[in-house]
């Protein structure tokens, strides 16, 4: 019997650079889903496709077992993941799994978390086996924030609330397990990290992990809006202070023991983020 093929949308971002390895040490086909030719993803078949060309969308599905669905945040992100999922349906996929976001619920007032309620919803009503998997915060975030903080500061609105952020190292090998292991069909597992962090615990990993002094400043939504304007776009900039005004309410302290549940190992605790990225942090890494 041929191993089967699994298809990974954002081949090129956080978690699928971390899935196509996962999953090939699983012994499965990869098919890496990607925008540009001239950027394949090693390791993979690479296949062309956006997912505003539903065209494209149904030749990259063609003949393959699994899918693992995941895209940016963006006004329209329900309604691709939408039609993708429905796409992957009438191509006579077999296994969807869904990355979603801890918390995620139609009337929350996070508008991230409002869209991916809608994908679940949407998903649950097509009759595929498909399993919903939903992060918590990625400690992988701290890297856009790797200027700063190699300066010395990590600033973000959150007060002394604990987060149970995760390594998105961990989500990739749970999402490997989910794509090729029986038993998760209907399933929705909240992703954690082992504990829930502060933001004044994150600097001070980040400073051991560096051997520089970094400190956490708790900011206003104000004043974090004004630092991100013309950086994010404005309706991703609004989500954002959305999530952290989430945070800050310790609305995301859980800890779920998924990861090793799913996985047979340990969560990678931050202080394993810190240590293996220590050098996008220093000040020569960031100015390089
Ligand atoms: N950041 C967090 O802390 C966090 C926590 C929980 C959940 N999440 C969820 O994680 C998801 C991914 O977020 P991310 O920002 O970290 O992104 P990412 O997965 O690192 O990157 C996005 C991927 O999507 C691809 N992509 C973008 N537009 C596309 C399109 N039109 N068609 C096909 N592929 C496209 C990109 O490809 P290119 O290389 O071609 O651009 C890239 O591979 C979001 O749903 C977010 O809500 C994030």
């Amino acid at each position: 019997m041929n191993a089967p093929t699994v298809l990974v949308t954002g081949a090129t971002g956080t978690i699928g650079t971390a899935l196509i390895p996962a999953l090939r040490a699983r012994g499965v086909t990869v098919r890496a889903m990607i925008r540009d030719a001239g950027r394949p993803v090693p390791g993979a078949e690479n296949v062309v496709a956006d997912l505003r060309d539903p065209a494209s969308v149904r030749a990259a599905l063609d003949g393959v077992d699994a899918a693992f669905l995941n895209s940016p945040s963006a006004p329209d992100a329900a309604d691709l993941q939408i039609r993708f999922a429905d796409l992957a349906r009438a191509g006579g996929v077999r296994r969807l799994v869904l990355l979603s976001q801890y918390a995620a619920r139609a009337d929350s007032p996070v508008r991230f978390l409002r869209w991916h309620a809608e994908v679940e919803a949407h998903m649950a009503t097509l009759g595929l086996d498909h399993t919903v998997l939903r992060p918590n915060l990625y400690l992988q975030a701290l890297l856009g924030l790797a200027d700063t903080i190699a300066q010395g500061f990590l600033a973000a609105p959150i007060g002394d609330a604990a987060v149970s952020a995760i390594d998105t190292r961990d989500i990739a090998d749970a999402a490997a397990a989910v794509l090729t292991t029986p038993g998760h069909t209907g399933h929705t597992y909240t992703l954690t990290g082992p504990r829930a962090v502060t933001h004044t615990q994150i600097a001070e990993a980040l400073s051991t992990a560096t051997g520089r002094h970094i400190t956490f400043h708790d900011t206003s939504a104000e004043r974090f809006t004004a630092a991100l304007t013309g950086v994010l776009p404005p309706w991703q900039l609004g989500g954002l202070v959305e999530d952290y005004a989430h945070y800050s309410e310790g609305e995301a302290a859980e800890v779920h023991t998924s990861i090793p549940d799913l996985t047979g190992h340990p969560a990678r605790d931050l202080t394993d983020f810190t240590r293996d990225h220590a050098a996008a942090f220093t000040p020569a890494a960031t100015t390089a």
